[in-house]
């Protein structure tokens, strides 16, 4: 049984990649969020996991609004950084760790999830930025990877309940998977942020501090909210952090929270992290 060692959740705003790529880390205004991932990054160090899986939501970069999946998992033996404008970014492309990604899909499928399965495809910000933040800039990642994608952008969205339940058959996979690997899970997106409409620019500082204690201690409340619940209080874009229920739900019912971190300077977003580990 491999064997699953903490539950991450992070925003993967992009301009983290582009403060990394321009050396920005040590500016009055970048610094204060880059110090609180040194926590996560330290034990990352520590825990040395073998699989990182990755639940994130494309931005029109690999899929477009002309084809949509509600969900996704990669099964390919290398994933490339998808240029998203700018040119091609110089980190190392992904490694897949392809045979527990089919075991997965194979769960998935059992459990009547029917997922989109990909051998072929790119990977923008939303795995991008949460690996540079866990592992920062290594010559080759120190992991493989089993990418999983969430609609997030075009409705209808899956319902958090439905992310929950995935996140419960990836805890089955991992559970019943015979290697011992030892694997991380990060669930990505948010925090509060509307990157459109009237109410572009919004964030719930309230909201968002509230999630990162809930998201760890009362994870019932948010496997219960409505889509509509996760945009009146994260805003449209904000809604990505159903994508944390994924990770939470394969998680024990108790865990400790060892690190969290919130960030909502005068930007767009509010950005922050929990670090989990299962309790008995
Ligand atoms: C932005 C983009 C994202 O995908 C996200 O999750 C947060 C912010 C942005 O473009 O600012
Ligand atoms: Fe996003």
């Amino acid at each position: 049984m491999a064997e699953i060692i903490g539950g991450i959740g992070t925003s993967h705003v992009p301009s983290i990649g582009v403060a990394l790529d321009r050396g920005l880390t040590e500016t009055p205004d970048w610094k204060p969020f880059f110090d609180g991932y040194e926590a996560a990054k330290e034990w990352m160090r520590e825990a040395k996991p073998d699989v990182a899986v990755v639940i994130f939501n494309d931005h029109g970069n690999s899929f477009f609004l002309d084809r949509v999946p509600t969900f996704a998992v990669g099964v390919a033996e290398t994933y490339k950084p998808v240029d998203e404008g700018w040119g091609r970014r110089d980190i190392p492309d992904f490694e897949g760790a392809v045979d527990f990604s089919w075991h997965f899909v194979d769960k998935l499928v059992e459990r009547h999830f029917d997922p989109l399965v990909c051998r072929e495809i790119d990977v923008d910000h939303g795995l991008q930025v949460p690996m540079e933040l866990m592992f920062g800039r290594p010559e080759k990642w120190p992991v493989k990877i089993v990418p999983i994608w969430v609609n997030t952008v075009q409705y209808p969205i899956p319902t958090p309940q439905r992310c929950w339940e995935m996140g419960q058959v990836l805890r089955e996979a991992i559970e019943s998977w015979p290697g011992d690997e030892r694997v991380v899970i990060l669930g990505t997106g948010g925090l509060s942020h509307q990157l459109q409409g009237t109410r572009a620019g919004f964030i719930n500082r309230e909201a968002d501090l509230a999630w990162l204690d809930g998201i760890a201690n009362d994870p019932e409340t948010y496997r219960n909210m409505t889509r509509e619940d996760y945009v009146e209080q994260f805003g449209s874009e904000g809604a990505e952090l159903i994508m944390w229920l994924v990770m939470r739900a394969a998680m024990n019912p108790h865990v400790n929270l060892l690190h969290k971190h919130y960030y909502a300077p005068a930007s767009m977003t509010g950005a922050g992290m929990v670090l989990l580990e299962n309790a008995a």
